[in-house]
């Protein structure tokens, strides 16, 4: 049998808070984490295979960046967190959610020295659960470079399904690539 899934009422979170994992502390994203975010979202190892970190990184781009997750935060509108591992800020993951907030889009990126040990895992499983839990989604959706094999196997290891294949911009290349979509709904967390 299929639980009945909770009311809608609880899609709306105000109040900032962070989500810790065995490893990682989550933190919602601020401007006091530009300048971390700013060390590994220049480079262009990690930009090249995002949708929207630009290359090469302007002046001030990770304030802005902060400064509208604090607005889009407070919209309802998805949550970013800058992801700590012990003093380090090593990644950056979010959750954007449709108009209608039953849908969320998860993303991340992390920095170079910090990748091969299970974080970036770890951190989309967290904000799964936050989805599902806190947010009460219906359904989480994520995209990966065809040829970004990390990041899809990060998708197929937080417990996404790979759905099809979509051609999305990439702003570091200025061009569109195709993407690998990955998606899971909140009665699969179920199992
Ligand atoms: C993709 C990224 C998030 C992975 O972070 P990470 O912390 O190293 O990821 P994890 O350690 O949790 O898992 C990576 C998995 O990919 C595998 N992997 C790494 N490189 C691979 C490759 N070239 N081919 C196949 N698998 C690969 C790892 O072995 C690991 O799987 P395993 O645990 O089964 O061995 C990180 O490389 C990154 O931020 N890249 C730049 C930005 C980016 O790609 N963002 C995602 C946009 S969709």
């Amino acid at each position: 049998m299929i639980a009945a899934k909770p009311q809608a009422t609880a899609t709306r979170v105000d109040e900032p808070r962070s989500i810790t994992t065995e490893r990682l502390i989550l933190e919602p994203l601020a401007l006091a984490h530009a300048r971390s975010l700013t060390r590994f979202a220049r480079l262009w190892e990690v930009a090249r295979f995002t949708a929207n970190i630009p290359h090469p990184y302007p002046p001030g781009c990770a304030d802005n960046f902060a400064k509208q997750s604090v607005e889009q935060r407070r919209s309802g509108g998805g949550w970013v967190f800058a992801v700590h591992y012990e003093e380090d800020v090593i990644g950056v993951v979010d959750i954007t959610l449709s108009p209608d907030r039953r849908n969320g889009e998860l993303g991340y990126a992390f920095a170079p020295w910090a990748w091969g040990h299970g974080f970036a895992t770890e951190a989309a499983r967290a904000l799964i659960n936050f989805g599902f839990g806190t947010l009460r989604l219906d359904v989480i959706e994520a995209f990966a470079m065809v040829e970004n094999p990390a990041s899809c196997r990060v998708l197929a290891k937080a417990g996404m399904r790979r759905i099809g294949e979509q051609m999305l911009p990439a702003p570091a290349r200025g061009n569109d690539i195709l993407c690998e979509a990955y998606r899971i709904f909140w009665t699969e967390r179920l199992a």
